[in-house]
């Protein structure tokens, strides 16, 4: 709201829908992959995977892989509790933090995939936890709240090089790394700036001596999180980044945003602007009609994969996000004529092709499953239209329309003024509606319950912060 500072109701009333910042979407495809159910539902804080078959969560006491939607151990902590997690693909590990009991102890361990043990890495008689590691090469960052470090695992010890101190809470949130296994000096290092809402890119330098940051550079800066060419984006409110085969995913608010070409565009894949993220998730066959709360983390499929898939950790559930372009007709007509299923929201840019064999998948995961020619029949809320014929549904009879008035010219004068006389006195109301609506909302929202699922998160103090009404002023 702040965004919109609006003197009058009917600015707002008649510009209401157009407060959300402009999207382009991808053509991808957003499903939900996992989701805990029951009393025994684990506290997931962070998800990494090597392909969409081998999937690790990690929880306050351990790390457990999923198979057959069953979680099974991995690695399990008796005196100690999980800080930070990390899979790193080019070495076939994770790398995770542990706080001990009596918290006087930071150890790092890497756990070897192929060989299912962990290795001691090092530890730190600090009690900073660690918000994020990231690997490259033979090196290991850690970012916490006091400074970022790199650890050497390819010398005995594992020495420290000190990149940075952060200063008033300028850390970096979330760290992803692009070519991870290329040498130090080409590696390009994104992270997130809480602090002022910004992501950012690094370089590291190694001479023979040391090794340093020799570049920070903001790639994207806080605005009201408008897609397009890198100069003209803006973030919402940036919480997590990821690398996935040559692109940059954000995880901003409560949508996944993805920053690739050259020059660089900014594009969304999952999820709205909105100001206020949604509480009760609903995932729709056209990307910006889905509604996600704000995202956990997000993992992606390690470089080796051919797949576009990304998980996004949520407050309710993992939902898979798969880059998806096998009907990627831009038109209503050459989309139906592909035999492809066609979305148009109201907005230009709100325009999705998808194969039928998604949305017949769609159908069958809502609960309960669904006849996905609903959609067309228009029987769904929202304003997305959808054209689902080339899928098999037969198109809603068109609305027989009312025989044409004869009126007379006076008539239809009359009717002119008691229209407009109508919008006038709505107008003249609707302010005072708006106050009323916003007034219920902020009560809705102060005694909103609990999800029933919860999970939690590492960088806790940074979601906790956003739940809070104004977290960043
Ligand atoms: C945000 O913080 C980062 C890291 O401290 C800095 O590089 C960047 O210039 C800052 N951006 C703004 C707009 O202040
Ligand atoms: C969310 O879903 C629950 C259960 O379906 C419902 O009771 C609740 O009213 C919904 N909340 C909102 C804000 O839509």
């Amino acid at each position: 709201m702040r965004l919109f500072p609006v003197g009058g109701c009917s600015t707002y009333a008649l510009f209401l829908p157009l407060v959300l910042a402009h999207r382009e979407y991808l053509p991808s495809w957003s499903a939900n992959f996992y989701r805990p159910h029951g009393l025994h539902e684990v506290e997931v804080k962070s998800v990494g995977l090597v392909n969409v078959e081998t999937v690790f969560f990690a929880t306050d006491s351990g790390i457990s892989t999923l198979h057959d939607g069953l979680l099974t151990p991995v690695v399990e902590l008796r005196d100690a509790e999980l800080t930070s997690f990390h899979l790193c693909h080019h070495r076939s590990s994770i790398f995770y933090e542990t706080l001990s009991r009596d918290g006087g102890v930071l150890t790092i361990y890497e756990y070897n995939l192929a060989l299912k043990e962990s290795v001691k890495v090092t530890s730190f008689q600090e009690t900073v936890p660690a918000k994020a590691l990231a690997c490259i090469d033979h090196l290991l960052l850690r970012s916490s709240r006091a400074n970022l470090v790199a650890i050497s695992l390819a010398t005995h010890g594992a020495p420290r090089s000190m990149l940075q101190k952060f200063k008033e809470d300028e850390y970096l949130a979330s760290l992803a790394v692009a070519f991870p296994a290329d040498s130090v000096q080409h590696a390009e290092i994104f992270g997130v700036v809480p602090r002022n809402r910004s992501v950012v890119k690094l370089r590291l330098n190694q001479d023979s001596v040391n090794l340093r940051l020799s570049e920070v550079e903001e790639l994207l800066t806080a605005g009201d999180g408008t897609d397009g060419p890198i100069e003209h984006a803006s973030v919402l409110e940036p919480l997590h980044v990821a690398w996935l085969h040559g692109k940059l995913l954000v995880v901003d608010k409560c949508s996944l945003r993805q920053v690739s070409g050259e020059p660089m565009v900014v594009k969304t894949l999952l999820g709205r602007s909105d100001l206020e993220c949604s509480v009760n998730e609903t995932l729709a066959p056209a990307p910006w009609a889905s509604k996600i709360s704000a995202a956990r983390g997000v993992a992606t499929e390690s470089e080796g994969t051919a797949g576009q898939t990304a998980l996004l950790l949520t407050g309710q559930q993992v939902i898979q996000v798969t880059q998806d372009d096998t009907c990627a007709e831009i038109s209503r007509e050459t989309c139906v004529k592909a035999g492809c299923g066609w979305a148009e929201g109201d907005r230009t840019s709100q325009r999705h092709c998808f194969p039928c064999k998604r949305l017949q998948s769609w159908a069958d995961a809502q609960r309960p499953a669904l006849d996905p020619c609903v959609l067309e029949a228009g029987t769904q809320p929202g304003p997305t239209r959808y054209d689902l014929e080339a899928c098999g549904c037969v198109p809603p009879p068109a609305p027989t329309k009312a025989p044409k008035s004869q009126g007379a010219p006076l008539l239809i004068l009359l009717r002119l003024v008691a229209f407009f006389g109508a919008i006038g006195a709505g107008l003249t109301y609707c302010y005072r509606g708006y106050r009323q609506r916003q007034r219920q909302q902020l009560e809705a929202e102060m005694y909103m319950p609990a999800p029933h699922v919860q999970f939690h998160t590492f960088n806790d103090s940074g979601y906790v912060r956003y739940d809070e009404s104004e977290p960043f002023s």
